[in-house]
C-alpha cells in the first residue's frame, strides 16, 4: 500500500504557482485576488476559509475576506457579489456553503458571474464540463484529478465507483472520470444513499472515490484487493485528546482498508490541501482570463 500524498504535492505545486505569480507580477501585471465571503460562525467554515486567504498570502495571491453575520439578508449578500462580478481588481469569488437558511444558495451561485465563479458551481460552468468545454471545475474533483495525473495513477479503462452525488463533489467528480481525457476514460458508476447492494460495487471497483460524509463508512470488506481509493470526508469527531475536542475522520475505515489497497489517500493530508490547490489554479486561470465567457 502507498500513500498519495496530498500535502506534500500541494506544497510542491503551490512552488509552482507561486513562481509563476512573481513572474506575472514582474512583468507588470496584477497578481490574481480571491475575494470570499463568510457568512456566521460555523467553526469548519471558519477554518476553510481562514486557510484559503492564509494560503493565498504564502503563494503571493491578493485576498479580501468579507464576513457577514447571519442575520444579513439575501439581497444585501446579492448586492455584494453583484459589487464584487463588476470590480477588476478581483478576479475570482467563493461564497463558503452552508449558508444560513434564509440564504438560497442556488440564487448566490447563480448570481456570481461565471467568468469570477472559482468554485465552478455555476450552471453555466457544470454545464460546460458536462460537455466538455472549458470550465471553471469545483476545487475537490479538480484537486483530486490532479493527485491522481501527479501520481502516474491509470484510469483508462478502469472501474470507478463514485460514492455521493453533490453538486460540489459526487457529481462532478464522475463527469471528470468518465469523461475523454487523462485522467479519465473510467467507466464510472454513482452510487448514493439509495443504492441497493453498495457493497456489490465497490468489490468491483479498481479506483473507489468515496464523498458521502459518513466517517469510517468505507470498511476492508467493501474493497479488492490492489485498489486505488480517494477519501473525501472530513468530519470532525470528538476527540478529548485533541486540543482542539476534535479530530478529522475521513468516509474510510483507514487501519481496514489501507492494507488492501495499491494507493490510498490519508484524512487529513490527502484530498484537503488538493482542494485549496485546485482552488488557487482556478483562481490563476481567472485572472489569466483562460476562459472566454
Ligand atoms: N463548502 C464545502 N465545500 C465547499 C467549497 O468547495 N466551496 C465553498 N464555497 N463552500 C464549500
Amino acid at each position: 500500500m502507498k500513500i498519495l500524498d496530498g500535502k506534500s504535492l500541494s506544497e510542491l505545486i503551490k512552488k509552482e504557482i507561486q513562481s509563476e505569480v512573481a513572474s506575472i507580477v514582474a512583468s507588470g501585471k496584477k497578481a490574481p485576488h480571491l475575494a470570499a465571503i463568510l457568512v456566521g460562525t460555523d467553526g469548519a467554515s471558519e477554518t476553510y476559509v481562514g486557510s484559503k486567504v492564509k494560503t493565498c498570502g504564502e503563494i503571493g495571491f491578493g485576498s479580501t475576506l468579507i464576513r457577514y453575520d447571519s442575520s444579513v439578508t439575501e439581497s444585501e449578500l446579492l448586492e455584494k457579489i453583484h459589487e464584487i462580478n463588476s470590480n477588476p481588481e478581483i478576479d475570482g469569488l467563493i461564497v463558503q456553503s452552508p449558508l444560513p437558511r434564509h440564504i438560497s444558495f442556488e440564487k448566490v451561485t447563480e448570481t456570481i458571474h461565471p467568468s469570477k465563479d472559482v468554485d465552478g458551481f455555476h450552471p453555466v460552468n457544470s454545464g460546460r464540463l458536462m460537455q466538455g468545454k472549458p470550465s471553471f471545475v469545483a476545487a475537490t474533483p479538480k484537486g483530486i484529478i490532479t493527485l491522481l495525473d501527479r501520481y502516474g495513477i491509470e484510469t483508462s479503462g478502469k472501474k470507478c465507483v463514485v460514492i455521493g452525488r453533490s453538486n460540489i463533489v459526487g457529481m462532478p467528480m464522475s463527469i471528470l472520470m468518465a469523461r475523454n481525457s487523462k485522467p479519465g476514460n473510467a467507466t464510472v458508476t454513482i452510487c448514493h444513499s439509495k443504492t441497493s447492494d453498495l457493497k456489490s460495487y465497490c468489490l468491483e471497483a479498481d479506483i473507489i472515490i468515496a464523498a458521502l460524509g459518513k466517517p469510517g463508512f468505507l470498511k476492508g470488506d467493501h474493497v479488492k484487493e490492489g485498489a486505488v481509493v480517494v477519501d473525501v470526508g472530513i468530519t470532525r469527531v470528538a476527540d478529548a485528546t485533541k486540543k482542539s475536542g476534535f479530530r478529522l475522520q475521513g468516509d474510510i475505515d483507514f487501519d481496514e482498508v489501507a492494507p488492501k489497497c495499491s494507493w490510498i489517500t490519508p484524512v487529513p493530508g490527502g484530498v484537503g490541501p488538493m482542494t485549496i490547490v485546485g482552488l488557487l489554479q482556478n483562481t490563476l486561470m481567472a485572472s489569466k482570463k483562460e476562459i472566454l465567457f
